[in-house]
């Protein structure tokens, strides 16, 4: 259990693109300026379907026949869709990342799009006849209609996180040598509404013309379709790696158009969120921090936003997990179960101190004196998406007495590596076992569907630990076995037959004391 589960040299490191050395400041000097460039394409892009107030318009510019103008204004908006579909998913990013430094990724892509979206205006060419045409009261409709467009669209960017979207952010968190962590958005405003305001918004834009040529209509027609599929695509990314959070999100919530809100009002309730029995344990009462962005304005990371906001979440599961679970263990000694925090360094450290020369060389797979600043912010410092700690808390005294950790492997997202130590004193008497089966939920939750370990040979205590968790052994190296466990799909079985056999839940009560 050391390859990912350590600081130095996992993840971070094997995921650091080769030209990462480019200095922060011109990073951010690019990021800035793809930004401006992105908001002139923006303001055009206003200015171009309307055909109002810019130097071309969709229906303005050279004309050419039917015959050749389709085809190239089809291939222009062929070339935004590809770049588009292909830039946002998962497997190119890996791989871009190998090129282009992680913090300037975000505009890269931003970049890419404006240049394509800046190419498809200049290269437009109108197609005629008219297909609808609306005077007085009837267009002006469509032009508040189209206002209120981008302002839906626009608008939604900041609900979540405007210069995360167009990769300011990134690069400014960079420049100041902050580790990047996605933004949490909340399920508030519209997207407690419907999944994709911003998407909403544009296609609202695209068809609220009240002059629609066929050239428009085009646009309009092909435009909506690959927001329908660039959804598709993008929330099936998203259920792949967050599993039921995202589908609760999806079950509560609909894509594009938002459902009356007639009987909530009749209800009393204030708020959008519906519970729905059958949607199953994260669709708890109360808001759900979540949120699906598909096409230009999907985050740079959407899986790891997401399970941001699965972590922040106030889903009573969720809330369990971040502020802690009291539990009884087997031999009556009481514990509180919650994630890591940042500032839980000073508890770790204490924990550390307290473990056997033993244990620690079990853990580490070496001798290990001590864990350094870096190491102990790297093992507190979690995402809780990619990288999950629970501890475990003396609730006598308050030390910390068992972590169990889970670290995402950089080439399959599906895939993560666990650590679970146990103060020496408190071994054998069920918590690793509980701590295992509490992360295991949590890795389900944020999409992990197999985990692997590395032990020393003769840990027979950790041999133990994970055949009950259902483990089988995959490798043998020197001195070290490496185990894989199958997470079931369904959290529940494992955690009955868990804490049946190893420890009880303490009374609500006890979470008061
Ligand atoms: C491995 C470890 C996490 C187990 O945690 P724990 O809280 O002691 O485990 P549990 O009490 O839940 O017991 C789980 C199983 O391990 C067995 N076990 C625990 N300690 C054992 C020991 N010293 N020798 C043999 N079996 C042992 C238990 O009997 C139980 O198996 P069973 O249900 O078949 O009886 C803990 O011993 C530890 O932290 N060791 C040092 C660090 C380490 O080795 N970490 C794992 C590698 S990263």
């Amino acid at each position: 259990m050391s390859h990912a589960t350590k600081p130095a040299g996992s993840l971070a490191d094997v995921q650091r693109p080769q030209l990462a050395r480019i200095p922060a400041l011109i990073i951010l000097a690019y990021a800035a300026a793809v930004y401006l460039f992105f908001l002139a394409v923006l303001g055009y892009a206003a200015g171009f379907f309307a055909g109002l107030g810019v130097p071309k318009g969709i229906d303005q510019g050279t004309r050419a026949a039917v015959p050749v103008a389709v085809p190239i204004d089809l291939l222009l908006l062929l070339l935004f869709t590809v770049q588009h579909t292909v830039m946002a998913r998962p497997w190119f990013k890996r791989r871009w990342t190998r090129i282009v430094p992680e913090p300037a990724e975000r505009a890269s892509f931003v970049l890419a799009a404006s240049l394509l979206l800046a190419l498809l205006f200049w290269l437009w060419r109108p197609v005629w006849p008219i297909v609808w045409r609306l005077s007085g009261p009837g267009a002006g409709a469509l032009w508040a209609l189209y206002a209120a467009g981008w302002a839906i669209g626009v608008g939604s960017t900041f609900l979540v996180s405007h210069f995360d979207l167009f990769g300011l952010r990134q690069a400014w968190l960079h420049a100041r040598h902050i580790r990047y962590s996605p933004p949490p958005f909340t399920e508030r405003g519209l997207y407690g509404r419907i999944r994709h305001p911003l998407m909403a918004g544009f296609v609202v834009v695209f068809w609220s013309a009240p002059t629609m040529t066929a050239g428009h209509l085009l646009l309009a027609a092909t435009a909506t379709g690959y927001i329908l599929a660039g959804i598709a695509f993008e929330e099936h990314d998203l259920i792949q790696s967050l599993g039921e959070t995202y589908a609760a999100y999806q079950a509560r919530v609909p894509a594009l158009i938002p459902r009356p809100r007639k009987n909530d009002r009749k209800a009393g309730m204030k708020n959008s969120t519906v519970i729905t029995l059958a949607a199953g344990p994260a669709q708890a009462e109360g808001r759900t921090e979540a949120c699906g962005r598909a096409g230009m304005f999907a985050p740079s990371g959407p899986r790891a936003a997401m399970t941001s906001a699965a972590g922040l979440g106030t889903d009573r599961r969720l809330i369990d997990v971040r502020e802690g679970t009291p539990l009884v263990l087997r031999d009556g000694s009481a514990v509180l179960i919650r994630q890591v925090r940042s500032t839980d360094a000073p508890l770790l450290a204490d924990g550390f101190a307290r473990l056997s020369a033993a244990s620690r060389q079990m853990r580490f797979l070496g001798v290990k004196k001590q864990l350094s600043a870096a190491e102990l912010r790297y093992f507190t410092d979690v995402d809780h998406h990619d990288h999950e700690a629970l501890g475990a808390l003396d609730r006598a005294g308050g030390h910390g007495v068992g972590i169990a950790r889970y670290v995402r492997d950089a080439d399959d997202p599906q895939a993560a590596e666990i650590a679970v130590t146990i103060v020496d004193d408190w071994q054998g008497r069920g918590l690793g076992t509980e701590l295992l089966a509490r992360l295991s939920d949590r890795a389900r939750r944020e999409g992990i569907r197999r985990f692997t370990a590395l032990a020393d040979a003769n840990n027979v205590a950790v041999a133990a630990l994970l055949r009950n968790a259902g483990a089988h052994l995959v490798r043998r190296g020197r001195g070290t076995v490496e185990y894989e466990i199958t997470l079931t799909r369904e959290p529940e079985r494992n955690e009955v037959r868990i804490s049946r056999s190893t420890a009880q839940t303490a009374p609500a009560t006890a979470a008061r004391q």
